[in-house]
């Protein structure tokens, strides 16, 4: 009796997600994060997008974190090849040939659904109960925004967005003014902002606050298992490019933030605000502009994450690895 009581309760506050990603060494790692997390996270399926190297690879990547989860049965989908306006960009010389160069590629046990991402997306979010599914998107916002489009009533629908995209005191990681998920599509992150539900969005100002030092990457490497092997060899590689670029000890860890986020939003600190994407000036395409101080009368429509307890997230993800036995 208790115990299906307490059942009933863990699955009361399950929270249902869908991970909309371009692995990506940072998306893989969230997407480890999130399959260690069922107690607190129903992930409904991974959605793929273009992004930090193409389609083919992203949707690949994602199967091959499920195999190292032992979570082959989790059904992951392709979606859109390319942005919605501009041609792709795609970030290999952050990531590596493959997307998640540190990791061992096989071709994946976890196999790939038939259904477009786009429309698991909406025929998701019709079918369940409004107000229950969060979006957790770690990419371009090509897909999420497709959806909105395509099935205009899912937006009412969807409970939240939780979103890796944006800077504004750090500045762009891609150009001077905008961050790579942002500028390789703004058009759809224009959609996306827009559309009126609650939005988290985690930008550089304080995903570059988690930095995968060597101290916390021999943590995760003393771990041991398959998962937090994995996760260390990713991050060996990942870190060099920003270790460089901006001599640094480690490299941002951006998208699990956003996992993070809804497992201890505690370790966070945020800002309502209202951000707007720029999508006519080709100087500035793609700059998320973070009304922080309030001085437009442009309403709020998203609350802009801007602090991290970073030991705190360390501990976080290295607790959660360790679940993989
Ligand atoms: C974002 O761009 C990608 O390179 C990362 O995966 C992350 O989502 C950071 O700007
Ligand atoms: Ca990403």
């Amino acid at each position: 009796m208790l115990r299906s009581w307490v059942n009933r309760k863990l699955q009361m506050n399950r929270q249902s997600i869908i991970i909309d990603c371009d692995p990506g060494q940072d998306d893989a790692v969230n997407l480890l994060l999130a399959m260690a997390s069922p107690d607190e996270l129903d992930l409904l399926g991974i959605t793929t997008v273009a992004g930090n190297v193409p389609l083919n690879l992203c949707q690949r990547n994602a199967r091959l974190m499920c195999d190292i989860a032992g979570r082959e049965d989790m059904p992951v989908y392709a979606g859109c090849v390319r942005p919605m306006v501009r041609k792709l960009i795609t970030a290999e010389y952050v990531h590596g040939k493959t997307g998640i160069d540190g990791v061992e590629i096989v071709e994946p046990r976890t196999p790939l659904q038939d259904e477009h991402a786009v429309d698991f997306i909406i025929d998701t979010l019709l079918e369940r109960d409004p107000g229950t599914i969060t979006l957790v998107p770690t990419g371009p916002l090509t897909n999420v925004a497709l959806a909105m489009i395509k099935e205009p009533t899912i937006v009412e629908r969807i409970q939240q967005i939780v979103l890796m995209g944006g800077a504004m005191r750090e500045g762009g990681n891609y150009s001077p003014s905008a961050e790579f998920n942002i500028m390789v599509d703004p058009h759809a992150a224009h959609v996306v902002f827009d559309c009126g539900r609650p939005i988290t969005a985690m930008g550089l100002d304080v995903t570059h606050t988690v930095l995968s030092t060597q101290a916390r990457i021999a943590r995760l490497r003393d771990i041991g298992n398959d998962a937090a092997t994995a996760t260390a060899n990713m991050l060996d590689f990942y870190q060099r490019y920003d270790q460089l670029k901006y001599g640094t000890d480690g490299g941002p860890l951006h998208d699990p933030c956003t996992v993070a986020w809804l497992l201890q939003p505690e370790l966070f600190e945020g800002k309502d605000c209202n951000v707007a994407v720029e999508i006519s000036s080709e100087l500035t395409m793609g700059n998320t502009a973070v009304d922080f101080w309030d001085v437009t009368d442009r309403p709020a429509n998203a609350h802009w994450i801007h602090t991290a307890d970073a030991d705190g997230f360390y501990q976080l993800l290295m607790e959660r690895l360790h679940h993989y036995g």
